[in-house]
């Protein structure tokens, strides 16, 4: 019979990649191929099971099958991935490079081979570099290869404004761009809760407090976890991306993308407001800054740089 539901692979089954299988069989979004290395075939075997497990429970018809093997990823409509070494208290997501460029290569290789047509979706850091590579290696279309942050960090933001607020986290809108690091860009001035700029509702030293927690939001967590990194709002970021892709939903979500121009960058993926279809990144919009967010922009842009300058391919 033809396979009529949409396949997700996800490369990694790990913290990550455990909780994105569960979110996307949740989500009803398709039957599930949860991919890790031989070693850790029981660990992949056994979260597949788990959640078919609960999927009894709950009623979803969506599968997920453990595999350390890339022929059952093949012909993924869209690809996680979240193959890598997270950090831990310490480190920055700088010092994964090496170690994860070497998984990245190998991933990479592979989706090139079995999974050619896919929307593919990178989470390992670090992100801006990881990416970079991934689309260099696979060869695939400009529009199918995004790296996930820019939800992420803006959740994070607009998860403190809530908090300082005591408002509903549903009014809050808010735009974090940049590359995924400590020197990430929140766009104050572009920020609203329910239509109310958050520079009326919010004293500049509160939002500049809320602003470096933010930046340094993925450190918070690993001094927190101390054996690794974030993992369930790395997870629901990431589908939400997915989600907009197969349900072409085209939903404006900041994402990393191959700039060609916009920003005044060319030949870097770095982190910008998106539009994700069924086309995979539809559009890129190339918002309007001041010449301060354009000061901070470029900070965040030669971090990048710098790190896609050590990706030796
Ligand atoms: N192919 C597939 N999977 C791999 C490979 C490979 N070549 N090498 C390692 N892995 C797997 C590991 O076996 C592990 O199960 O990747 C998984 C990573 O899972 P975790 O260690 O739990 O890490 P996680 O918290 O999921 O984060 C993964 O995402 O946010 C980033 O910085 C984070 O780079 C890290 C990645």
């Amino acid at each position: 019979m033809a396979h009529t539901k949409k396949k997700i692979g996800l490369i990694g089954g790990g913290q990550i990649g455990g909780n994105l299988a569960l979110l996307a069989v949740q989500k009803q979004l398709g039957d599930v191929v949860l991919y890790d290395i031989p070693a850790a075939e029981g660990l992949v075997k056994g979260k597949a099971l788990d959640i078919n497990q609960l999927s009894a429970v709950d009623g979803y018809d969506c599968r997920v099958t453990g595999s350390t093997d890339w022929k059952d990823v093949a012909g993924s409509d869209v690809v996680i991935i979240t193959a890598g070494v997270p950090r831990k208290p310490g480190m920055s997501r700088e010092d994964l490079l090496e170690v994860n460029l070497k998984i990245m290569k190998d991933v990479a290789g592979n989706i090139k081979q079995h999974c050619p047509n896919a929307f593919v979706i990178n989470v390992a850091n670090p992100l801006d570099a990881m990416v970079f590579a991934l689309h260099k290696i696979a060869g695939l279309p400009k529009n199918m290869v995004v790296g996930m942050a820019g939800v992420l960090d803006t959740s994070r933001f607009k998860c403190f404004v809530a908090e300082a607020l005591g408002c509903s986290i549903r009014d809050v809108e808010a735009l974090v761009l940049g590359g995924h690091g400590d020197d990430m860009v929140p766009l104050v001035r572009h920020s609203t809760v329910g239509g109310v700029p958050l520079t009326q509702l919010i004293p500049a030293d509160k939002l500049n407090a809320i602003i470096d927690r933010t930046r340094k939001g993925g450190a918070e967590l690993v001094n927190l976890y101390k054996t690794g990194s974030a993992y369930f709002a790395p997870a629901s970021s990431s589908i939400a991306m997915a989600e907009s892709y197969l349900l072409d939903r085209k939903r404006v979500l900041p994402a990393a993308a191959l700039l060609e121009g916009q920003y005044g960058i060319s030949g870097y993926f770095f982190g910008v407001p998106t539009q994700i279809g069924a086309g995979g990144v539809e559009k890129i919009i190339d918002v309007q800054l001041n010449d301060a967010e354009k000061a901070e922009l470029n900070k965040s842009f030669e971090s990048v740089k710098k790190t896609v300058g050590e990706v030796k391919l």
